[in-house]
């Protein structure tokens, strides 16, 4: 049985013994930094510099929230907007892995940066164990890279920090709830961002399609979820596809781009069977996708695979 009482003080402990100088972290607002960075705050206080990094890959009002959700907690933080740095080294690269590689490796030279400028010796990371399960350990076989483990570069200069590495999404759940945390009940959000839910090239013209089409999906869920139509799902969100399909608007005919949408149950990301979501609320999200971006979007398709032999991310 998981105790996060135990587990917090422990890796308040650890932390603490681990890091001697002064350490930076990676907030992106998800769970896992959240409670990673308020561990780490409380064992080394104002040695921490929390670090937000906008890609320009964050979905609507993200930015925003987080920059409040830290205001609130009392701990050293500043926001870098990277997105034209993002988007400048992503032009051109489609295929996955490599996107993710990309991906990280910038993450950790933003933070390297930052961690120079701040004098920090370490870097703590919100790393929770299925990422690096995933990601391969010599074992496995790696089936993605994830943004925490597979971007990491061999000449990196800080020293690893990771207090949640062994624990599974339900147990870090426990401990935000345990601390505190808002985004506690928050479904999880992948690293890469909207860049691995945009399965064309990631542009700021493609993220802002998915950006909205993600928007939908989770604000038609959560009114659907209150309504009591449904149950609110683990994870749900939208994925655009390189695909095309002809359509019509008025009487001309359209060739127009593919949402795929996404809902899962799951327990901590490892497997997951695909929502019950009700047809009607499908049908909602259908329509209101199709209405708002009626110059770019003219297809609604719905994901029924389970993981496996689906992953829960597109890519
Ligand atoms: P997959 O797509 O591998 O996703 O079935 C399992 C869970 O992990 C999230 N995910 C990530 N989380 N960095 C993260 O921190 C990543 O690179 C990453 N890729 C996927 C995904 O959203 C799902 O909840």
């Amino acid at each position: 049985m998981f105790d996060a009482d135990k587990f917090i003080e422990e890796a308040v402990a650890s932390v603490k013994e681990k890091t001697k100088g002064k350490a930076i972290i990676a907030c992106s607002g998800g769970v896992d930094s959240s409670v990673s960075a308020v561990i780490a705050g409380r064992a080394v206080g104002d040695r921490l510099l929390a670090v937000f990094v906008d890609t320009g890959l964050m979905r609507k009002g993200e930015v925003e929230e987080v920059e409040a959700m830290f205001r609130d907690t009392g701990i050293n933080f500043k926001a870098v907007d990277a997105s034209k740095e993002y988007f400048e080294a992503l032009k051109g690269v489609t295929e996955p892995e490599h996107k993710r590689k990309v991906i990280g490796e910038k993450f950790i030279r933003i933070f390297e940066r930052e961690a120079k400028e701040f004098g920090a010796k370490y870097l703590v990371q919100g790393t929770i164990a299925p990422d690096w399960i995933e990601s391969g350990d010599g074992v496995r076989d790696t089936i993605k890279s994830h943004h925490n483990v597979g971007g990491l570069p061999k000449d990196m200069d800080m020293t690893l920090v990771e207090p949640l590495r062994d624990l599974y999404k339900d147990e870090v759940r426990q401990v935000a709830r345990k601390l505190g945390i808002k985004s506690s009940e928050r479904q999880p959000f992948p690293g890469p961002g909207l860049a691995v839910r945009c399965l064309a090239e990631v542009t700021p013209e493609n993220i802002a399609v998915v950006r909205e089409a993600c928007f939908i999906v989770e604000d038609e869920i959560r009114k659907a979820a209150e309504a009591e139509k449904m149950k609110l799902p683990w994870q749900y969100f939208a994925v655009l596809l390189p695909a095309r399909s002809v359509g019509v608007q008025g009487d001309r005919r359209a060739y127009g781009r593919t949402i795929a949408v996404r809902a899962v149950e799951s327990i901590d990301g490892m497997t997951a069977a695909h929502s019950d979501i009700p047809l009607s609320v499908l049908n909602s999200i259908s329509q209101r996708i199709t209405s708002r971006m009626k110059d770019e979007v003219n297809r609604v398709v719905y994901d029924i695979t389970d993981k496996p032999p689906a992953t829960i991310e597109w890519e």
